[in-house]
């Protein structure tokens, strides 16, 4: 059988990375998989988060995936603070993992900056809950994007390791999905940099609620290098930005980088960028009017979210009794 588990965490501002890296393939995927789609609260507050923003961005991020077309109702979308067996999970994984594992985490060297000793407990375990998520309900694979890539190795590492440990064939070797052109888009600003939630700079990402005008603008400001467009993929090497607009216009119209450059080799990229632009727009218009539309009912939003959890917990606690079975826990 094969399972899809993904997750996304609601610290605000998703934007065009997530959607092309993650969220859209996890909306394709629902046709030829069981889905498991989780909005990550317990992530959330590795960094520190106010309460009333993490709700309004929890439903926020469920709207955002219901409008894209996820369907909550014949798969599954819920917040994972709803559904404990995570928390549970994780912390017999914080028995499994080794701290020498974590120690080669980059995310947690990137978000804990200068002050390591200031960072979270929880934000240096953030991926063995993340292998809990995973692995508690066996899942076969995980689409993501490119920066969760060693997350997902450290995953595997603890399957492996938890079967070793007890002797058992019991969890799968669970696979990565990092699929497609934009598997990792950069900064509109900075072709160096990710496109993050948390960049300084608004002018760094398209959000999913920006307006047409606001993308458009965006787009037209994209920091570039004064050559035209190359006519092959071999031109884009070491032109970042260039290639981060190639790539993110592939992805946007479904064809491969080699396609675009063919299509748009020789041409400015004044006019590369109209182009870019009414695409993204026509892309992004219609989930953004449907996620704003799903967030003035947050009471729909709400009852999505139970309803998933109520059904993720049917799956999940089987399989957690089976795992303190094996642990050697007395259960009721
Ligand atoms: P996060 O916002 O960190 O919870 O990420 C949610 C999903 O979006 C994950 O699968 C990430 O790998 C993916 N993602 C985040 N940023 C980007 C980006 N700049 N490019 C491609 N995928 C991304
Ligand atoms: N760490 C992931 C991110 O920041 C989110 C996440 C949490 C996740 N649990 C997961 C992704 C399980 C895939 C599977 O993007």
């Amino acid at each position: 059988m094969n399972r899809i588990f993904s997750g996304i965490q609601p610290t605000g501002n998703l934007h065009l990375g997530n959607y092309l890296g993650a969220i859209r393939n996890w909306v394709r995927l629902q046709a030829d998989y069981e889905c498991i789609y989780c909005v990550v609260d317990l992530h959330a507050i590795t960094m520190p988060t106010e309460p009333a923003e993490l709700r309004a961005n929890t439903r926020e991020a469920a709207a955002s995936l219901l409008a894209a077309g996820i369907d909550g109702k014949s798969n599954i979308l819920f917040n994972q603070s709803q559904v404990p067996a995570h928390a549970e999970l994780a912390w017999i994984f914080n028995c499994i993992a080794r701290l020498g594992w974590l120690n080669r985490m980059t995310q947690f060297k990137e978000k804990s900056g200068k002050h390591k000793d200031n960072a979270s407990v929880g934000l240096y375990v953030y991926p063995t809950l993340m292998a809990a998520d995973i692995l508690l309900y066996k899942a076969t694979h995980v689409p993501v994007g490119e920066d969760q890539r060693q997350h997902l190795e450290l995953m595997r590492d603890i399957a492996q390791s938890f079967n070793s440990a007890y002797g058992v064939e019991f969890f799968p070797i669970t696979e990565p999905l990092i699929m497609g052109e934009a598997t990792r888009v950069m900064s509109l600003r900075d072709g160096s940099n990710k496109m993050s939630k948390s960049d300084a700079s608004d002018y760094s990402r398209i959000n999913l609620t920006d307006s047409p005008d606001e993308i458009a603008k965006k787009i037209r400001k994209a920091r570039t290098d004064p050559e035209p467009l190359p006519g092959e993929v071999k031109g884009l090497e070491g032109r970042p930005e260039a290639d981060n607009l190639v790539g993110i216009f592939a992805s946007l119209a479904d064809i491969s980088r080699a396609d675009v450059c063919t299509r748009f080799g020789g041409a400015t990229f004044s006019a590369f960028k109209d182009e870019l632009a009414a695409l993204a727009i026509d892309t992004l218009s219609p989930i953004t009017a449907e996620m704003r539309r799903l967030m003035d009912d947050p009471g729909y939003v709400d009852g999505i979210l139970s309803d998933g959890a109520k059904r993720a917990e049917q799956m999940a606690l089987p399989i957690l009794a089976e795992i303190k079975e094996i642990v050697g826990f007395l259960q009721r």
